[in-house]
């Protein structure tokens, strides 16, 4: 029995290490679905955006004070606007993408 759980837990770590089929953006174990797409969106966005959406690098708008809906968020991320590229093969789902929105307005008017 012992060795069964070990044998589980050793392929496991084999798998996540050497990302055979894993991405990026795959849930950590216990993830929340809230935890999820702030990683989705630290990952794939905050890189312009910044963590909390303020950044504004390569122009990109400040996410704390947007007023887009859910629909022009989707849209955006889809198929991005001006500097910002579709983000849609990013996220590669539409669970992922419904996650990161989600997020998005999260972070609205934080101080
Ligand atoms: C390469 C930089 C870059 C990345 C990566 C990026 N964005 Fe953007 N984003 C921009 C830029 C630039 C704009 C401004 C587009 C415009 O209106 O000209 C923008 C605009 C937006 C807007 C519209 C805000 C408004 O009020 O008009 C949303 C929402 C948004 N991004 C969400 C995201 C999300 C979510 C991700 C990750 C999945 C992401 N962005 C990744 C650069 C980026």
């Amino acid at each position: 029995m012992v060795l069964r759980i070990s044998f589980f837990i050793v392929s496991f770590l084999l798998l996540t290490a050497c990302g055979s089929g894993a991405s990026d953006n795959d849930a950590l174990p216990n993830e929340t679905p809230e935890e999820k797409g702030e990683n989705l969106f630290i990952l794939n966005c905050a890189s312009c955006h910044g963590e909390d959406g303020k950044l504004g690098s390569s122009g990109a708008k400040d996410l704390s004070i947007s007023k887009l809906n859910d629909k022009q968020i989707e849209q955006i991320i889809r198929k991005g606007k001006n500097a910002m590229p579709s983000q849609e093969a990013i996220l590669e789902t539409d669970e992922n993408i419904k996650l990161v929105i989600e997020h998005v307005k999260t972070l609205k008017n934080k101080p």
